[in-house]
């Protein structure tokens, strides 16, 4: 997506618009990171690979996963749907949610569906499906706008962003490349924190901004994407959309570009570091970000008859509530972090 207004400022963490920044309240604003805003001076890939045909590929390669869920009562939301409704100018009444069971997982993934998308829920269910699931399983709430909004300070006229560990989308960009593309981000937060930690950086210090990650990048002598040129972690996570393709795509990478051995190192490396993780052994998953607590949908109104109180901050059954699956917890400081996608838009490449 190219917009003028937006393009300059992708600046990893700090990549909300400064525009955008000022009328959003002090509580969404972002402190920015030394170091992460950096322009990366090798050169994409070339040929460049086609993002259409990866996902084309990518819907038919990777399996899907069986499903069931349940709707919320109507009153309550995850904290972070409606903070994200509201942030984009819409009424947090009109997302219908629901808890939804994968048969690879004993926790529920609880996903915000505005009424006016376009993309169904059997489609956006399904999409996720096909995620693998140690990828899957690193992100609280997952909300889908209805789509791009006119107004030129609301958040959804980026088509996609990870705030923390919630992802949000509008329909046309819910693919399954955008989507590895923005798990990655979380999993470069959350996933790799021990090995981070053991070489010294601070806690909530991103993989892709450690010298593990420069040392991949250093050994090769392109980045995977002209988007990856933006950041650190725009190329980590960009490696990771393409390390997903060499790891499910019979003849791996060769097939989308001839060129793509100039990023091998990078590939190989997220492979090595998260190859197992992402593609866990037994096919299930170990752990999983819970969901963000329930709300009512209308802040001033009063809890439903016999729901009040702290007993309400959770929906009975959802997240990990009565499960054995281990809460991953989100590293300091990796809540409040923003990545807004400014890749292409899917059906232009
Ligand atoms: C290339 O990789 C080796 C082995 O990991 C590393 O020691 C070296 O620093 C890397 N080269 C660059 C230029 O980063």
């Amino acid at each position: 997506m190219r917009s003028a207004q937006l393009l300059p400022l992708v600046l990893a963490s700090s990549s909300i618009p400064a525009a955008l920044g000022a009328t959003l309240p002090d509580f969404f604003r972002l402190s920015s990171r030394s170091g992460s805003a950096v322009e990366l001076q090798k050169p994409a890939v070339s040929p460049p690979f086609s993002e259409d045909v990866q996902d084309k590929d990518l819907r038919a390669d990777l399996p899907t996963r069986q499903w069931r869920f349940e709707p919320w009562p109507t009153f309550w939301m995850p904290k972070y749907c409606r903070e994200e409704a509201v942030i984009n100018q819409l009424q947090p009444a009109d997302f219908e949610v629901r808890d939804v069971w994968y048969e690879d997982c004993a926790a529920a993934w609880t996903i915000c569906r505005h009424r006016g998308a376009k993309e169904p829920w059997d489609g956006i269910l399904e999409t996720l499906s096909q995620v693998p699931v140690g990828m899957r399983q690193h992100v609280a709430n997952l909300v889908i706008l209805p789509g791009r909004t006119s107004d030129a300070s609301a958040t959804s006229n980026a088509a996609a962003y990870t705030r923390g560990s919630v992802l949000v989308f509008t329909p046309s960009f819910f693919k399954l490349g955008v989507l590895f593309h923005e798990f990655t981000h979380i999993l470069d937060m959350v996933a790799l924190q021990t090995v981070v930690k053991s070489h010294g950086y601070a806690e909530g210090t991103a993989f892709s901004e450690t010298k593990l990650w420069a040392r991949a990048y250093g050994n090769d002598s392109a980045v995977p994407t002209a988007y990856a040129r933006t950041s650190w972690q725009e190329d980590f996570a960009d490696a990771g959309r393409w390390a997903l393709s060499d790891m499910t795509h019979a003849g791996g990478l060769s097939v989308y570009s001839p060129g793509w051995r100039a990023c091998a190192h990078q590939i190989a490396a997220y492979k090595a570091w998260l190859g197992e993780l992402v593609f866990p052994r037994d096919g299930v998953c170990s752990g999983k970000i819970d969901t963000s607590p329930a709300v009512p949908v209308v802040a001033a109104a009063k809890p439903p008859p016999g729901a009040g109180g702290a007993a309400a901050q959770k929906m009975p059954g959802s997240g990990l509530q009565g499960t054995k699956v281990k809460k991953i917890v989100m590293p300091k400081g990796a809540e409040n972090m923003l990545w807004v996608y400014h890749g292409p838009a899917p059906g232009t490449q």
